[in-house]
């Protein structure tokens, strides 16, 4: 079994460039931010107060999350477009800042890896989920930028959002990925840093690539 750990700030560029990589790879992808997200779907949609850590806890517990190929399923229903809506977004913190949720994604996430060859993408998959994995990288890019390609995605979705607000959603989502108590953003000790500014997705996949086969043992 080969794990490749995928972990960066939002707006790195990791979900795109993840699922590129597990495509040529021929590996499962795991994204793991859709399991946070859906948790905070299904906290929304059962009108909890997200603000009751155990309550979430709870509901994280009893409901059944499946990721299966790049789609993600909150009891048995699709949710993969539900999950990213701004709303949705905004209150992912309270499942992500939740250390009994954190818990049992992991746990799902670990069970969900199984045997299977894998790129599993997210904030803590190196440093957390799978320390042991093979292959880490550790994704960044300039605040600018990974905002702007954010504001680029919300326009072509036609939501009504300025560059200005997608940076100062960014800044308080960095703020909060690098200073949460569990599972913060921290580059693994033995993580490869790849800075995606400039560079294309095609250029990046082709640098991740060789960095895992180099990993292997195989290519030059
Ligand atoms: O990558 P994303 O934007 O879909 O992630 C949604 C949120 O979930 C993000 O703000 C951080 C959190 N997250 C996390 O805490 N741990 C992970 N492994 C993945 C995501």
């Amino acid at each position: 079994m080969m794990i490749v750990t995928i972990d960066g700030p939002a707006g790195a560029g990791k979900s795109t460039v993840a699922r590129a990589l597990a495509r040529r790879l021929g590996y499962r992808f795991l994204d793991t931010g859709a399991m946070y997200r859906a948790v905070a779907l299904a906290g929304m949609r059962h009108g909890l107060d997200l603000d009751q850590p155990d309550d979430l806890a709870r509901l994280a517990r009893r409901v059944q999350l499946r990721l299966e190929g790049e789609k993600i399923f909150l009891d048995g229903e699709d949710v993969s477009a539900a999950i990213r809506t701004p709303e949705v977004t905004a209150v992912t913190r309270y499942a992500a800042d939740n250390p009994a949720v954190r818990e049992h994604l992991v746990r799902l996430q670990r069970e969900a890896a199984g045997r299977n060859d894998c790129v599993t993408e997210g904030r803590d998959q190196g440093t957390v989920a799978f320390p042991r994995a093979e292959c880490k990288i550790f994704l960044t890019a300039g605040a600018e930028e990974r905002a702007r390609r954010r504001f680029e995605e919300l326009r072509m979705k036609g939501e009504p959002v300025t560059f200005e607000q997608v940076l100062a959603a960014q800044r308080r989502r960095d703020e909060e990925d690098s200073t949460r108590a569990v599972g913060p953003l921290v580059p693994a000790p033995d993580a490869v840093e790849v800075c995606t500014d400039g560079l294309s997705v095609e250029q990046v996949v082709d640098r991740l690539e060789d960095i895992v086969k180099k990993g292997l043992g195989i290519g030059d």
